[in-house]
């Protein structure tokens, strides 16, 4: 699944930046974070023992709201302002089991592996080579460990107001199931965890944008 759509990842990188003050003003993300965390820990057994990355983790809600329920979480991301804000946030919150990285996996590997949680929140869909970036959080994993992807599912264009920096406009869920089953994952489960509405432009009709997650085990 490798997007033909205009990128330049140092662009990502100011956009995010730029955004990273108010990421949490928008109720819809942090529901959707919610949703997201309440959904891994349905699809996966969390413990107190497990050391956990998060890929593309923005301002961190996933993993904060993740924290009490695992050992460690590496929460990584492209934008330091992003990690400035989740840093902040994690401080108020009296959180103490999450460190932050920059870093970019689709262009460098990561000097850290044998995590037993992998997981990403709407971040694939800024990522053009979805089939090498899979791959590459199994990698990472310890065998037995897992991993979890949430995204938009497949959408018409007309999620983002400005696309510049989307590479995918959705993710067709089947497609991620593909690639974990031709990289060894197993036990793999794709559900629809939630939907996103957007009011139409005008009084047009409610926009809904489903959301889902995947997730597998490494063998
Ligand atoms: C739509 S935001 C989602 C943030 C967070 N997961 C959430 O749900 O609120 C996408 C995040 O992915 C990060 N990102 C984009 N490209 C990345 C890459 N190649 N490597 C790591 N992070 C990336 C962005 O900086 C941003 O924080």
């Amino acid at each position: 699944m490798t997007s033909e759509l205009k990128h330049n990842p140092a662009d990502n990188v100011k956009r995010f930046d730029d955004a990273a003050a108010d990421w949490e003003e928008k109720p819809l993300r942090v529901v959707l974070a919610r949703k997201v965390a309440g959904a891994i820990r349905q699809a996966i057994p969390l413990a107190a023992t497990m050391r956990v990355l998060e890929y593309g983790c923005g301002t961190g809600m996933v993993s904060r709201a993740l924290s009490p329920h695992v050992a460690q979480i590496m929460a990584v991301d492209t934008s330091p302002q992003m990690l400035e804000v989740l840093r902040r946030k994690a401080g108020e919150e009296k959180i103490i089991n999450i460190e932050t990285l920059v870093h970019d996996l689709t262009s460098e590997p990561l000097p850290d592996k044998g995590f037993d949680l992998v997981m990403s929140s709407m971040t694939l869909h800024h990522i053009p080579d979805i089939e090498a970036l899979l791959p590459r959080f199994l990698a990472i994993l310890k065998p037995g460990g897992y991993l979890a992807v949430a995204d938009l599912v497949t959408e018409d264009g007309s999620f983002h107001e400005d696309n510049t920096g989307v590479a995918h406009q959705g993710i067709n869920p089947e497609a991620v199931r593909t690639i974990l089953a031709k990289n060894g994952g197993l036990d793999i489960g794709v559900q629809e965890i939630h939907t996103i509405e957007k009011p139409g432009a005008n009084s047009a009709a409610v926009r809904k944008y489903p959301v889902f997650l995947a997730w597998c085990r490494k063998g």
